[in-house]
């Protein structure tokens, strides 16, 4: 199939584009590098062996979206956004422009070059409160913060688009915590600064960049006090989207599908875990909690297992393992 993916230079969409080339199907992405390195484009190139053609655009820019759209493709995987929490509570307006504006633009040059099929990046941040665990996908939605607001917002724009015109096929893939990289150690996640996210920071810890990981909070209601989350590897993220792409049309309009493992692991099993994957100690200490963070949340991965045909393979080890090669090999990220 020919497929465009928006924010195919970021991490998840970079996984995603190697995995969409290596089924044998056409890739077409664009990404206006707010986030991200072309390098990484240039690397999937290179893993792969195959095209794939960039283009730099910005979600904003209506009539180009409606250029490119007008090129025709089977369908859309839609990475791009912004993503990072504290930023989107200092910058609510910005989240939502970039995000549902941007999300909203690329709809209508869906539609108006009838182009009906599209896979979103949402998250699990929409279950908000976590009532109970493990979260499925009927647990009541909500927004903590002005990042969660948005992928609130865009589901509600794809199930409406969808109830309004019945030939759209819209998979919203609710991520966990991906984590990890592609084998190669080639291609991988670059934050920007300081990382916000736990195994980045773990792994520049291990890397020597930081001095010690801060784990926020130890008092938790959970076997060791730390925070519990489901990681997930992204190779098993970006496969868990070609096996959306190849079950769309069994999808009654948008419907909402869980990528997690299905366990839980605590913020200082993930310590324990990257040491053991890097070979060095990774010193920590125990600061307060993170406001707004919850104790505990991992997912019910059933609806993946029998509406897609997917599980997650990879464990914490092979995350971890993952992870520290690409950080190894590339300590500054791609350096660009
Ligand atoms: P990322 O920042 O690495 O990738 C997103 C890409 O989108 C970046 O390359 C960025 O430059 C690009 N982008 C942002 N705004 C754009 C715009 N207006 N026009 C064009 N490109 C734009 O993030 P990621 O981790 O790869 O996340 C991909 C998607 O998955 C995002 O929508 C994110 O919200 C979602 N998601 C991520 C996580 C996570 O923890 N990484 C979890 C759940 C959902
Ligand atoms: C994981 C655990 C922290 C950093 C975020 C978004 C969510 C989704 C995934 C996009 C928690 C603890 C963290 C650190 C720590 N993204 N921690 N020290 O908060 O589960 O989810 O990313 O949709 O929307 O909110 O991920 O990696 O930040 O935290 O102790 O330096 O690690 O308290 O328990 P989180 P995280």
């Amino acid at each position: 199939m020919k497929i465009l993916v928006t924010g195919v230079a970021g991490y998840i969409g970079s996984h995603a584009a190697l995995e969409l080339l290596n089924a044998g199907h056409e890739v077409h992405g664009f990404d206006n590098l707010s986030n991200s390195s072309e390098e990484a484009v240039r690397r999937v190139r290179e893993l792969t062996g195959k095209p794939l053609r960039f283009e730099k655009l910005d979600l904003l820019d209506a009539p180009g979206l409606g250029r490119l759209l007008k090129e025709g493709f089977d369908a859309v995987m839609h990475f791009a956004g912004l993503k990072a929490v504290g930023e989107s509570v200092e910058k609510p307006e910005l989240y939502k422009r970039n995000n549902v504006d941007g999300s909203a633009n690329l709809l209508a040059a869906m539609e108006a070059a009838a182009c009906r099929r599209l896979v979103f990046s949402s998250s699990c941040t929409v279950y908000g409160e976590v009532k109970k665990n493990p979260v499925d996908e009927n647990h009541p939605r909500g927004a903590v913060n002005p990042y969660g607001q948005t992928k609130l917002d865009v589901e509600n724009l794809c199930l409406d688009l969808a109830r309004r015109r019945p030939g759209w096929r819209i998979a919203l893939l609710r991520y966990f915590n991906p984590v990890g990289a592609h084998e190669s150690g080639r291609i991988g996640e670059d934050p920007r600064g300081v990382p916000n996210n736990l195994m980045p920071f773990v792994m520049q810890t291990a890397v020597g960049r930081r001095d010690k990981v801060r784990v926020f909070g130890n008092d938790y209601p959970t076997p060791d006090g730390t925070g519990v989350r489901d990681y997930i590897h992204v190779v098993d993220l970006a496969l868990g989207h070609l096996a959306a792409l190849d079950r769309l049309d069994a999808f009654a309009g948008a419907q909402a599908v869980n990528l997690g493992t299905g366990r839980g692991a605590s913020v200082l099993e993930v310590i324990a875990a990257a040491a053991r994957a890097s070979g060095r100690p990774i010193p920590y200490e125990i600061l307060p909690r993170r406001p707004g963070d919850s104790a505990a949340i991992w997912a019910e991965p059933t609806l993946a297992r029998e509406k897609l045909g997917w599980r997650a393979e990879r464990g914490l080890d092979r995350m971890c393992a993952d992870h520290w090669r690409w950080q190894k090999n590339n300590p500054d990220g791609y350096g660009v």
